[in-house]
């Protein structure tokens, strides 16, 4: 299954200002939060876990929450994402793959599911 997200940096950015770090904290864990060094980055990780709620067919809920997927990045930069074990063992997930672009404001999101 694949899942697609668009989110405006912009949205993101007046998220944190008005709400400081407790506006990444809502979506992100620590680790992921230590990536983020520019808006579009945040937007970008918000897309993916929008993404992933949706390539399960569930949405952001009560079955998968944001900190229920785990962002990381290689060491060329590419994201890497997971869901928590829970998730993967209800929707019979074996693997995840995540890919993200910025430009002009927005940034995109897709993940695509494997299954065991
Ligand atoms: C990785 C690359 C394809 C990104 O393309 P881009 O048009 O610059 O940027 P996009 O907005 O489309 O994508 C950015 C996102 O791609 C992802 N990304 C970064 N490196 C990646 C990689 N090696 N593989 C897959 N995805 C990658 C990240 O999620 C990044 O978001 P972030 O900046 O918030 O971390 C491009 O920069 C590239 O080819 N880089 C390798 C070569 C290079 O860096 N040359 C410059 C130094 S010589």
């Amino acid at each position: 299954m694949i899942g697609i997200d668009v989110t405006s940096v912009d949205r993101i950015e007046r998220m944190y200002e008005r709400f400081g770090l407790k506006a990444y904290e809502k979506f992100l864990n620590p680790e992921e939060i230590e990536l983020v060094k520019k808006p579009e980055t945040a937007a970008g990780f918000w897309a993916a876990k929008e993404a992933a709620s949706k390539a399960i067919g569930t949405g952001i809920g009560a079955s998968c929450s944001f900190h229920d997927i785990k962002i990381k990045k290689d060491k060329n930069g590419a994201p890497k994402i997971k869901y928590r074990k829970k998730v993967r063992d209800m929707f019979n997930i074996k693997e995840s793959h995540l890919s993200i672009t910025h430009d002009r404001g927005f940034a995109i999101a897709v993940v695509v599911n494997t299954f065991n």
